[in-house]
This record gives structure tokens, C-alpha cells and sequence, in this order.
């Protein structure tokens, strides 16, 4: 057992829902608060010297000056398993060139498959590695990392290892999630539905198996996957025992209706949806994720996370980080940003980075800070919560913790 503090602010995410627009009014905030933390998981949040006078004997991580402690973010779409840049794409992108226009030409994610092709499960792991432990740092505690740059048998399984590998030496927490079904490979010898089904067949089987992931992918678009090819794929794969989650509505719509017909856990992108797709949205279950990361990274306007959310939706906001559309990476930047622009309070983005977020992976013991709870928390050297998205990323936390250290 260990108490953890004073904070000036303790932001605890307790008590809002999961699906709709909030208020900054209804944010849970404990003056002065202490944590109690055993066995990596959060005993009681209360005001710090009434937990100290409780537990005389636990000892004391003490936290010196002002600050506000909040639940670690957890990142719930990312590509960060990768080799090799694509600064060209950027380059050729700012100079006028569309994405689709470029993946056509063969750069795009084929570029990034043959950089990734290319390098050995160890160098990709440290690759990753060095993603992971700077996201860690920057505040996210949990870190969703799909495949989809391999495209082969062999090239998926080598990413999905390296991210096993990974998580076995970072103290985040990393869920992969199998995204064969990222492009029709170029050096696949057949169509689509044979590339799917090639999969399905002779990949899934041994990733279940080898217990590599329980999370399945499609990029629904005209580049990629069509929506009656992607809905007979999902449901294999659920079939197969893996939950499901699409790329879907990034430059045309159809990819969050088979998110919704197939169950998916989350539709993600959205910069394409109109009302017809964003009332469907929040009439399901499905997690609406933003990528706001894609959006700087693409110049192109943002997912309509404020209608998601007032139509009821349950946002999140992740950030896509990848070579390609969004090599960024700075999700709380990225969030504060996107707040700006469409109008969302700072409990929506703090709602979308945490709970929400992890609801889309379907974790549901983290991203809240009370009883039961995995004490992942970040602290910011800062007085007031609403300093946090003031700053608009460029202030960082100064300490985080998984499972209390
Ligand atoms: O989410 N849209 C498809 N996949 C990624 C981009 C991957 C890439 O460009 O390498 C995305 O934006
Ligand atoms: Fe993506």
C-alpha cells in the first residue's frame, strides 16, 4: 500500500456517461487529493489528509508544488509497428498530390509495407519500442498497435511478434490488433475476396493460436477493402473468436455501416460521415473514434465530433499515429486542437482520451480514477485542469504511472 500526493486537483472522470455530450459542470474534482494505491490498483482517491490520517503506516510518494492528476490516456488506434519514413508522400502532399493519387502511384502504405518488409522482428521491436516509450511519457498509458504492414503471412506475424515483444519490456500496456486486411497486397497473386479469404484461412487460425492478437481490422475504402467483401470478412473473423473494428468513412462512406452490422467495437476516421451515418452511429454500440491526427497530417477537416457527440454517440479521439497520414503522434496535441475547432468541452476530449477510449478496446478497468481501478495516472505541473488544453499539448505531464509506479 502506498499514498500518492497532494495534488492540487485530482480530475477523477467518475460519473459521466459513456455515450453523449457533457459539461465541464458535471467533472468529479478533488481539492487537495491524495491516492491509495496496492497491487497496481487504485484503493481510494480522497482528500489527501484524511487518506493520510486513515493509513498512518503507508508510506508516501509525496508530490512537491502545484498539480493536477488525471487518468492515463489510452491511445485506441495507432500504426506505430513500422520501418522507414514518408517524408516524400508528405512533401509530394503539400505540393498538391492527393493521398489516393499518391498511394496510386505506389507510394503511400505499399511504401511503408516494403520499408517494413524489410528489416528483422528485433529492429522492429526497438522501432516500436522507442513509439511506445515516448507516448508513455507523454501521458498514454495504453497503447492500441495494429499490424497492416506486413500484408503477407510471414510480414504480419514478424509485426505482431515484434509487439509482443514490446510489450513484454515497456510498462505500458499495448493491444494489438491484426490489420492484414489493410491494401490488397500488389504481390498477391488473385482478387480481393481470395486476399481475404487467404487470411482468413491460413493467418487468423495461427494468430489465435499463438495468442498475437484478438482484434481484427478492415480500411473500408475505394483504395482498399469494398463494404460487401469487408462485412463477410468481419464476420469470419468474429466467427474465429476475434472482436472486430473498422477503418471506416475516411474519404467515403460505407465503412461505418458494416462497422454497425457487424458489431464492431469501434468505426474509426469519420471525416467522411454525414447525418445519415452519424445518427446510425449513435443509435449502436459501435465507439465512434476520431483521428484528428490524420487530419492535420492529410490538411483535410475533421471528423464532425461535435455532431457525433450531440447525436450520442460514444467518441473517442486516438491518434492514428503512422507513417503515412499522420506521422505525428502527439495525441493530447492533437486533441486540443480538434477540441478547438469543433467546439468540444474539455470533459468531452478528457472523456474521449480516457474512458471512452477504452471502451472501445473493451477495457473497462482503467480511464477513471476510483476504487477497483488500474492506477494509471498522469500528473501536470499545473494548478488548474483547464491549463491541460490551454496549453494545446506543449505542456506535458511530469510524472506517469502504470499500475502505481
Ligand atoms: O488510418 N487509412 C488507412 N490507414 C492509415 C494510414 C496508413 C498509412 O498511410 O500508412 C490511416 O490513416
Ligand atoms: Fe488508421
Amino acid at each position: 500500500m502506498k499514498l500518492i500526493g497532494p495534488f492540487t486537483q485530482i480530475l477523477l472522470l467518475t460519473g459521466l456517461s459513456l455515450k453523449g455530450a457533457l459539461k465541464d459542470e458535471q467533472l468529479q474534482i478533488i481539492p487537495q487529493g491524495g491516492v491509495l494505491v496496492e497491487d497496481g490498483l487504485i484503493v481510494a482517491v480522497d482528500d489527501f489528509d484524511k487518506l493520510r490520517a486513515a493509513n498512518p503506516s503507508a508510506p508516501i510518494e509525496e508530490i512537491v508544488g502545484h498539480h493536477v492528476l488525471l487518468p492515463g490516456f489510452v491511445d485506441c488506434h495507432t500504426h506505430i509497428c513500422f520501418a522507414g519514413s514518408r517524408a516524400k508522400d508528405y512533401a509530394l502532399r503539400t505540393a498538391g498530390k492527393t493521398y489516393l493519387e499518391i498511394a496510386k502511384a505506389g507510394g503511400g502504405i505499399w511504401d511503408s509495407v516494403t520499408q517494413t518488409r524489410a528489416v528483422d522482428e528485433s529492429t522492429l521491436t526497438d522501432l516500436l519500442l522507442k513509439r511506445v516509450e515516448r507516448h508513455l511519457a507523454e501521458g498514454v498509458t495504453t497503447i492500441e498497435v495494429k499490424s497492416g504492414y506486413g500484408l503477407s503471412i510471414d510480414g504480419e506475424l514478424k509485426q505482431l511478434k515484434a509487439i509482443k515483444a514490446a510489450a513484454d519490456k515497456t510498462h505500458a500496456n499495448l493491444v494489438s490488433t491484426c490489420l492484414a486486411a489493410h491494401i490488397l497486397p500488389k504481390d498477391f497473386n488473385g482478387t480481393h475476396q481470395e486476399y481475404l479469404n487467404h487470411i482468413l484461412q491460413n493467418l487468423l487460425p495461427v494468430i489465435k493460436q499463438q495468442r498475437l492478437a484478438n482484434r481484427v481490422d478492415i480500411f473500408i475504402e475505394e483504395s482498399a477493402f469494398n463494404t460487401s467483401d469487408a462485412l463477410n470478412y468481419l464476420a469470419k473473423a468474429k466467427q474465429l473468436g476475434f472482436e472486430v473494428t473498422v477503418h471506416a468513412d475516411q474519404f467515403t462512406t460505407g465503412g461505418s455501416e458494416v462497422a454497425i452490422k457487424a458489431r464492431a467495437v469501434s468505426a474509426d476516421h469519420l471525416e467522411a460521415s454525414t447525418d445519415r451515418e452519424i445518427s446510425m452511429l449513435a443509435k449502436s454500440d459501435t465507439v465512434a473514434v476520431t483521428l484528428p491526427g490524420a487530419s492535420l497530417g492529410l490538411g483535410m477537416a475533421y471528423a464532425p465530433a461535435r455532431k457525433l457527440l450531440d447525436a450520442g454517440t460514444c467518441l473517442a479521439i486516438a491518434s492514428d499515429w503512422n507513417p503515412g497520414s499522420a506521422p505525428m503522434g502527439d495525441l493530447l496535441m492533437q486533441a486540443a486542437v480538434m477540441g478547438a475547432a469543433e467546439k468540444l468541452c474539455a470533459a468531452e476530449v478528457f472523456a474521449g482520451l480516457t474512458f471512452r477510449a477504452a471502451s472501445a478496446l473493451k477495457l473497462n478497468d482503467r480511464g477513471i480514477l476510483t476504487k477497483g481501478k488500474l492506477a494509471d495516472m498522469q500528473a501536470y505541473p499545473y494548478d488548474d485542469y483547464r491549463e491541460i488544453l490551454y496549453h494545446q499539448g506543449k505542456l506535458k505531464p511530469d510524472k506517469v504511472w502504470t499500475a502505481g509506479i
